[in-house]
């Protein structure tokens, strides 16, 4: 039982913020690294770009908008403004990775001035990203707490709790969560 006092969906949204939280701090990093620090190369940072694609941006926060956001609004409109706006962030974030990728394979090639571009975008991420995170707690799992039912939680719970793509009978949830500790182990400072 999380301090929320449920478990399932409120967990696995806890547990996936602190995930994408050691992602970008990893991100962080390795760009605020000085030069002749020993640090793993580009394909961690890579790494970490394709987990949050495919993990925060593809299963996350689809799931937020689907269930929780959707159940949410059916029993209250107190707080419509602030998932529009945490809809928007969601959008926002797809281009913010495409822009990373885009400054990093700059930064490959060895242009100049790209490390600097990067070390920009990955900070405006890094605070992006716990902002969002923190709305999401502060403001909308309280809401949801109040006002959800014991009907809706039992559907959102088994959002949260189902893999993504059940014809294929990949556990998919599980292999990113694999790949997550494996990019952790070569970055060891950062935890989950
Ligand atoms: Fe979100
Ligand atoms: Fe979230």
């Amino acid at each position: 039982m999380n301090a929320w006092g449920r478990t399932d969906a409120t967990s696995i949204i806890l547990k996936e913020h602190q995930q994408l939280t050691a992602a970008t701090g990893g991100m962080l990093q390795f760009v605020r690294r000085e030069k002749n620090d020993a640090m793993p190369g580009f394909v961690v940072f890579r790494s970490l770009l394709y987990y949050i694609r495919e993990y925060p941006e593809r299963i996350h926060h689809p799931k937020e908008e689907q269930y929780l956001f959707t159940r949410i609004r059916a029993r209250t409109d107190e707080i419509d403004n602030v998932l529009d706006d945490l809809a928007l962030q969601h959008a926002e974030s797809e281009a913010k990775i495409e822009d990373l990728e885009h400054a990093l394979t700059r930064y490959e090639l060895g242009e100049d001035t790209a490390l600097q571009d990067l070390r920009v975008l990955v900070e405006c991420y890094a605070s992006f990203c716990a902002n969002h995170r923190r709305i999401e707690e502060e403001i909308v799992l309280p809401v949801a707490l109040r006002v959800l039912t014991a009907e809706d939680w039992t559907e959102i719970d088994a959002a949260f709790g189902a893999n993504r793509d059940p014809f294929e009978g990949i556990p998919l949830e599980e292999d990113l969560d694999k790949l997550f500790h494996m990019i952790l182990n070569i970055i060891p400072q950062v935890g989950p």
